[in-house]
């Protein structure tokens, strides 16, 4: 017999699901804020997806052009995410991202600089003028270790290698967190008045990624399970630049910086075909011969950007459809050339982590040869629904910020935008959690009988006699999804990977993972599919949905972008069943003057024109 009163409890005011950028942005609001806060994070500190922006952190300070600002990057980002995109969150992150550049600098981070001691800023996919603060092409991984290093200062208590399974409640609102160590197997429950889920997407659904193993869409299924409605999961980011090859490392990411720093995009024939790919939305900012391209590079002002910068729907689709048509690279990818771009040195000097990934991974030396790449599922721009300003989800007390989040995206999401994206919305998050904790009259109280429900339903998985192995049965999602729900869709195939995901779903009640809880990564694994399903059955029960194609969503049977379509697709557990169900529902207007400046010509909001009277 289960006895609750057993189980180790920790008290927090706030408890924060993952370590990555956001989860310590929002970590380190609420600690300053004098709260008890705990972060619970999967897996080891440092090793969040954060890591894998690596190019820069996209913030309109106009150190390298001075014709920069908040305006021209909310535009951006808007048409970046073609239109879909919520418009308080996208005005909220162009209007705060350059004060967190700044706040990570005062504590500590290392960008690199211009010759003027400016903090540097490189061009990437979709933004106007160079925008990317950076560190090298490892610009997540110090942002990840200066929040790191100012949270440990503040006191904070870090619960590592520690997984969330369930969002515990008093009536409607917050009462904790039950998780479990993953070495001990041993539950604990986290009693406190918020969470803030931090747990980034759900990649390990696909059989190509530069996800790794923690991101199974841990925080998008547990608000799901805890009443919180999802936005916007048919919108899966392939970033069009991961490895192919050796087959090991098939999906680690080759940074958009490669080509913000020059790198062309080749097929077999040595063609540079992203200019066949040129869409009207983007062909008066986009270059349409290689030499306006290398007078941008070069720094001609009036000259276009060059299309290998198009947004990263666009690159990733062009790939692919080059690859279809018999011109793509050995391995099913096509060539990324940086090594005819630029001298050797300026290679190894500005993109140090690509030069040894290729050296060491593929023997590659890219100064000297093309890389070889193709898309790789890289990011979620759905997820749970939040407010903008607060970050609070339809349930009192349980909030979001960064990848695991809906709504600043829109359709497709901008290169470096999301480094900007975790502190932004963290820090809003946290002080989202603060202003609710300060306003409560009495803490909630944990409910034993939910404890024991969902401890009885982890331990099921062991106990079984014989049952499902859950390897094989995350193999077989990852084939569903990789062949119904790619980079371009179709109504029957979504049928067929929602019929085998309620297969798969009928397989996972039978999970079972052989051995005791004490480190057994079976029993992870079985874990973790719980909330893979539920996050691969959003996804394509939303992309069955939507009927047009946006942004990352392509519908080959709904070709072109419906104006019927401006509006989200909320998942919904509704009924005593709690069967997943999808909702149309309209999109909040935006305030006129962002509608004017979002839509604007570009010369008409640099001169003034439009947009002057927004402040
Ligand atoms: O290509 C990259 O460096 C990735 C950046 C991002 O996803 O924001």
């Amino acid at each position: 017999m289960l006895n609750v009163s057993e189980i180790q409890t920790i008290d927090h005011d706030v408890v924060v699901v993952g370590a990555g950028g956001a989860g310590l942005r929002a970590a380190i609001e609420c600690s300053a804020r004098k709260l008890s806060t705990g972060v619970v994070s999967k897996s080891l500190l440092g090793k969040a997806h954060t890591v894998m922006a690596e190019g820069g952190m996209a913030a309109a300070m106009g150190n390298v052009d001075a014709r920069d600002n908040w305006k021209v990057h909310f535009r951006d980002t808007m048409r970046g995410g073609k239109f879909l995109n919520d418009w308080r969150m996208a005005e909220l992150h162009a209007k705060q991202a350059p004060a967190r550049v700044q706040e990570l600098e005062e504590w500590g981070a290392v960008f690199d600089r211009t010759r003027d001691g400016l903090i540097s800023q490189r061009n990437f996919g979709g933004h106007r003028y160079p925008r990317l603060a950076h560190v090298g092409d490892r610009t997540g991984l110090e942002l990840i270790r200066t929040l790191q290093d100012h949270g440990v200062h503040s006191g904070i208590s870090f619960h590592m290698e520690c997984t969330g399974l369930e969002i515990l409640k008093d009536g409607e609102r917050v009462a904790g967190l039950l998780a479990y160590w993953r070495e001990t197997g041993r539950f604990v429950i986290f009693r406190c008045k918020a969470v803030i889920l931090a747990t980034g997407g759900g990649g390990k659904a696909w059989p190509v990624t530069s996800n790794s193993w923690e991101y199974t869409g841990d925080g998008v299924a547990m608000a799901y399970n805890a009443g919180a409605e999802l936005m916007d999961l048919e919108f899966t980011q392939f970033h069009p630049t991961g490895m192919v090859w050796p087959l090991s490392v098939r999906g680690i990411l080759v940074t958009e910086g490669v080509r913000g720093d020059g790198g062309v995009l080749k097929n077999n024939k040595g063609e540079r075909f992203m200019f066949n790919y040129i869409s009207e939305r983007f062909a008066p900012e986009t270059a349409d011969t290689v030499e306006e391209a290398d007078r941008w590079l070069k720094g001609d002002k009036t000259a276009r950007r060059p299309p290998e910068l198009l947004t990263r729907d666009e690159v990733a689709r062009a790939i692919t459809a080059e690859v279809k048509a018999g011109r793509g690279s050995p391995h099913g990818g096509v060539f990324l050339d940086i090594a005819s771009r630029l001298p050797a040195e300026t290679i190894k000097r500005k993109l140090p982590s690509m030069y040894h990934q290729f050296m060491e991974l593929a023997e590659v030396d890219i100064t000297k040869e093309p890389m070889e790449v193709g898309p790789t599922l890289h990011y979620f721009m759905g997820g749970i629904r939040v407010d903008p300003d607060s970050q609070m989800s339809l349930v009192p007390g349980l909030f979001g910020a960064g990848e695991c989040t809906a709504g600043m995206h829109g359709a497709n999401r901008l290169g470096g935008n999301s480094l900007s994206d975790l502190v932004v919305f963290g820090k809003l998050a946290g002080e989202g959690a603060a202003a609710y904790v300060g306003q409560l009259a009495a803490s909630p109280r944990v409910q034993e009988s939910q404890i024991a429900a969902a401890v009885r339903a982890a331990t099921d998985i062991l106990n079984r006699e014989q049952g499902a192995n859950p390897y094989v049965l995350h193999e077989k999602l990852q084939e569903t999804m990789g062949k119904g729900v790619g980079i371009v869709r179709v109504k029957e195939e979504l049928e067929t990977a929602l019929a085998e995901i309620a297969e798969l779903k009928k397989e996972a009640e039978t999970l079972k993972a052989p051995g005791a809880s004490q480190y057994n990564p079976g029993w992870h694994e079985a874990l973790a599919m719980r909330s893979l399903l539920v996050t691969a059955e959003a996804v394509a029960r939303s992309a069955l949905m939507r009927e047009e194609s946006r942004g990352a969503h392509t519908r080959l049977d709904h070709p072109g972008e419906s104006k019927e379509w401006v509006s989200f697709n909320c998942v919904v557990k509704r009924g005593p069943d709690g069967d997943m169900q999808i909702e149309k529902r309209p999109k909040r207007p935006g305030a006129p003057g962002l509608v004017a400046i979002a839509n604007a010509k570009i010369e008409d909001l640099e001169s003034g024109k439009v947009g002057a009277d927004v402040q």
